[in-house]
């Protein structure tokens, strides 16, 4: 026991390189091995844990890691006694039930009778339950994809995020389970190490920041002088925006922080109110 704050995060799989990211964003320089079983960052009292993801929440409830960055997916399947801190807005995908191409689906009561494959038992179950279904779980303990073809089962209910392991099997997208998406889950009980506390506390901190950052921008542009009202109606800035004079009297610079996705809707209305010269820049992070 060295006294850091244990972090499990996927060992290898769809959230690996999204987590190690954000960690890194938030200051902290380790190497990014994967090969080992866990690593120490440099600069700041934690250290990293390469886990299988379905078994982080186990790892998180029995304290051998102190938070964890895992899928709501796993989360809600292994319905292991754990809390959610944070979502982390990334790592989105959906739990469908799907079907081979060749197959006709058109109302969930079809669904009667049916066998599926899955690796989500537990959350199948609720789903049928919820639903007033009757259908076969064959529980799997990976490529569920291929059952159908393999003639084991009529559907599956499995992940999907870009849709390829669908298509590359001859698969359709049948009915929605529900949506996922990566998060950080602590123990129900409290940690009690004080210091350990501390560095949780900062730790998301700095995770709430970069996340901020993450869906904002920095807007810079230069205008006539006479259009600056105009310009800050436009502009949807969290505070008002900056004005700086330029060497021409005429004209003024504008710097503003905006929510990434409206930067598209605004700048026809910029240009239109004789905005030039405009950048847009990341913000690495924004402290509340
Ligand atoms: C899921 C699922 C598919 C893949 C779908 O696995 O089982 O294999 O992702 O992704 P796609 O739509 O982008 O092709 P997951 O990443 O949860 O991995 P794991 O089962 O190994 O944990
Ligand atoms: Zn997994």
């Amino acid at each position: 026991m060295n006294g850091n704050l244990k972090i499990a995060i996927q060992k290898k799989g769809r959230l690996t390189e999204k987590s190690v990211e954000l960690l890194k964003l938030c200051g902290f320089d380790f190497e990014n091995y994967s090969e080992r079983l866990f690593v120490s960052a440099r600069n700041y009292p934690i250290d990293i844990l390469f886990l299988r993801d379905d078994d982080i929440p186990e790892y998180v409830k029995d304290k051998v890691a102190d938070i964890g960055i895992v899928g709501e997916n796993v989360v809600l399947e292994k319905q292991t006694q754990t809390v959610t801190l944070e979502k982390l807005g990334f790592g989105r995908c959906s739990l469908l039930l799907a079907h081979p191409n060749d197959k006709e689906l058109n109302s969930l009561s079809e669904i009667n009778g049916k066998t599926i494959a899955t690796t989500y038992p537990r959350i199948l179950t609720n789903f049928l339950k919820k639903n007033d279904l009757n259908a076969n779980i064959i529980e799997l303990s990976g490529s569920v994809e291929i059952a159908p073809s393999l003639g084991v089962a009529d559907l599956i209910c499995d992940i999907v995020s870009t849709g390829n392991t669908l298509m590359m099997n001859k698969l359709k997208k049948s009915f929605k389970v529900f949506d996922s998406e990566a998060v950080i889950i602590s123990s129900k009980d409290k940690l009690d190490d004080e210091k350990k506390n501390k560095i949780l506390k900062d730790l998301l901190r700095r995770i709430r920041s970069v996340l901020s950052a993450r869906s904002s921008k920095y807007l810079m542009m230069n205008i006539p002088k006479d259009s600056l009202k105009k310009i800050t109606e436009i502009i949807p800035s969290l505070k008002s925006p900056t004005v700086l004079h330029l060497a021409d009297e005429n004209m003024l610079a504008v710097h503003a922080v905006i929510p990434s996705d409206k930067f598209w809707s605004i700048i026809e209305d910029l240009k239109k109110a004789g905005a030039s010269g405009i950048i847009l820049l990341p913000i690495e992070n924004m402290i509340a």
